[in-house]
């Protein structure tokens, strides 16, 4: 008789949420503090790398690791070469796309600011709000803006990755009748993606710059000095992406020069330590890398996992691989 497939999957997740898993298998729960060993095929690890990393010692078998996870660079290093590795492609668009629409408008109109104000319980400010637009975008003409909070319509904005995700972002967006420039590994027509290699031509002309990559090689720092430099006075960059994009020493001093403004749900290192300068830097919205979660978190990325596991059990090509084991 052939050995049922073995699924180990966090036991903090409840049971229900793997209904939509193939029958048969065997569900095999693996607690965060797993303190025997266990023989698995299928791993799908805790989302926490911290957790994920204390059970993997314990796990042998694992021919395929199915992540709830967009971005899982941390799952190669800590699996080896011969494991192959799905991700949860698609499961997060959504809330992550959300989250940089949110963090834009955020930014553009003030809410940080104003949230400072209503702390001190004051009906004002309109002026000390003007000074504070008139510092980050150099513009000093009286009256302008009249409200101090700005329009993000018409602005052009500069996607870095044009992905599942990116153009779940673009979508949103739509209405806002935005210019938007597209960067990509690859260049495309249809719409209009340029190569990487015009990134440094492209963010002269952007007024919001939204970083959605994977955290690879490639990318690690795409956006550094030099990059900073070229950017508008006043430019918004979001990164929606993997902390390592940004060169963060660089992010601090863009930021303390009053060069840009900038909100990140992601850093480098992560979490970020107390005392961290970022911490201290005018013009910054933090989020902790909370950019994919929502309550859909789960039922997503496990409805993304079943179906490329039902795959993986009829022998087909499975959709999202980030490693094929060797
Ligand atoms: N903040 C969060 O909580 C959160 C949540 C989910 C995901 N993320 C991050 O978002 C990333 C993107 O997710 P996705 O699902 O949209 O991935 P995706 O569908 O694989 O798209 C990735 C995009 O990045 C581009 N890209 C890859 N390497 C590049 C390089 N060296 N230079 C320029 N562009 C490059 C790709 O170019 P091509 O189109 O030419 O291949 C593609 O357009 C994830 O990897 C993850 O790190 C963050």
């Amino acid at each position: 008789m052939m050995n049922m497939l073995r699924v180990g999957y966090p036991a903090i997740l409840a049971a229900e949420l793997l209904k939509d898993f193939p029958t048969g298998i065997e569900l095999i729960p693996l607690p965060d503090k797993l303190d025997h060993d266990a023989e698995i095929d299928v791993w799908i690890p805790d989302p926490y790398s911290t957790r994920a990393a204390r059970v993997w010692p314990r796990l042998h078998g694992v021919k395929l690791v199915l992540a709830l996870l967009a971005g899982p660079e941390w799952i190669p290093p800590l699996v080896g070469p011969h494991v192959t590795i799905c991700n949860a492609h698609g499961a997060h668009n959504t809330s992550t796309a959300e989250w940089t629409v949110a963090a834009i408008l955020t930014m553009l109109k003030y809410f940080p600011l104003y949230l400072e104000i209503k702390r001190g319980g004051q009906w004002k400010r309109r002026f000390e709000a003007n000074a504070h637009y008139e510092k980050i975008t150099g513009d000093t003409r009286p009256l302008y803006p009249p409200v101090m909070l700005e329009e993000l319509t018409g602005k052009t904005l500069l996607l870095v990755g044009y992905g599942s995700i990116g153009k779940d972002i673009e979508r949103m967006l739509a209405p806002f009748n935005l210019e938007v420039l597209r960067v990509a590994r690859s260049p495309r027509t249809d719409p209009e993606v340029h190569p990487v290699s015009d990134l440094d031509t492209l963010i002269p002309r952007a007024h919001v710059i939204v970083l959605i990559v994977p955290s690879t090689a490639e990318t690690h720092w795409l956006i550094d000095a030099p990059q900073f430099a070229l950017m508008r006075q006043g430019a918004l960059l979001v990164n929606a992406a993997r902390g390592p994009v940004v060169n963060t020493d660089a992010l601090v001093e863009a930021l303390n020069a009053g060069k840009i403004r900038a909100a990140v749900d992601v850093t480098d290192p992560e979490p970020l330590p107390d005392g961290h300068p970022l911490w201290s830097c005018p013009n910054l919205l933090i989020t902790p890398h909370v950019g994919g979660s929502s309550p859909q978190f789960a039922p997503n990325s496990l409805r993304v996992a079943a179906a490329e596991l039902r795959r993986f059990m009829s022998g087909e090509p499975l959709h999202n691989v980030v490693q094929q084991g060797i």
